[in-house]
């Protein structure tokens, strides 16, 4: 059985006191619970520092929310995978539908981005996902599948160092969690496109308003290897439940 992963992303959140409260009461809890599964936090890239001292002693690993596709140089106001790495940084989110969706980054920016985490020696965890009118129009499968190959393509023999969060758009921030029974279907065409590349062991989380209270039946999905959690990361309650549910 591959064992589970557990990934907050707390987007433009947090604050300096906030985030030291927050990751007390979660590493405390990590430390008594003693999860089976992988813990993750992506938090704002001007904390990185911060939180890699407060991670310092725990298990839980540090993430961030992007990076950039290029190495150095003129490029304003990116962070490349070196500068990543020099922080310890384990995790990195590629193409989150909201950065597709407000920054305008295509397939191949994501597939770009993805090869520069994996070259710094980084773990990307590349989202996917439809919006409600793909789903309604069904063209769910297509979608996905179109994002994952970009990638796939890009990273030729590494696709077995990728995590892959299925969030659809639909379900983000929205309240309205998939069905276990729909994220499971997805999962299991991504599985199947991960398996053609010989890489059938690749990490696939869910992502999209996972709470405490729906967390054990999606987790439950034989494909269902771990979450990406917004808004439920950011209470060291809630998220801690989560982490238990995942075993
Ligand atoms: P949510 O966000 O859990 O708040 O829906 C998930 C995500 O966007 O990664």
């Amino acid at each position: 059985m591959r064992r589970k992963l557990i990934v907050g992303n707390w987007k433009m959140n947090g604050g300096l006191e906030a985030n030291a409260s927050l990751l007390h009461a979660v590493c405390e809890g990590v430390r008594s619970q003693l999860p089976a599964c992988d813990i993750g936090v992506a938090v704002p890239a001007l904390y990185l520092a911060q939180v890699q001292q407060l991670l310092a002693d725990s298990v839980v690993a540090l993430g961030a929310q992007d990076v950039s596709a290029h190495i150095s140089g003129a490029f304003t106001g990116e962070i490349s995978a070196g500068m990543l790495r020099e922080f310890a940084v384990r995790y990195v989110l590629v193409g989150h539908s909201e950065r597709r969706q407000y920054h305008g980054e295509s397939d191949a920016a994501v597939a770009a981005k993805a090869c520069a985490a994996l070259n710094a020696g980084l773990t990307p965890i590349v989202c996917v996902g439809e919006t409600l009118q793909e789903r309604e129009a069904g063209r769910t499968v297509d979608v996905v599948g179109r994002q994952l190959a970009a990638v796939l393509d890009a990273v030729a023999e590494n696709a077995e160092k990728l995590v892959v969060a299925y969030e659809p758009v639909w379900a983000i921030g929205t309240g309205k969690t998939a069905m276990p029974e729909q994220a499971q279907e997805v999962h299991y065409r991504l599985r199947q496109q991960l398996c053609d590349v010989s890489a059938p062991n690749v990490p696939l989380l869910y992502g999209g308003s996972m709470n405490a209270a729906n967390a054990r039946q999606l987790l439950a999905q034989p494909d269902v290897d771990g979450g990406l959690i917004g808004g439920a990361s950011l209470k060291a309650e809630d998220f801690l439940r989560i982490i238990a549910a995942a075993g």
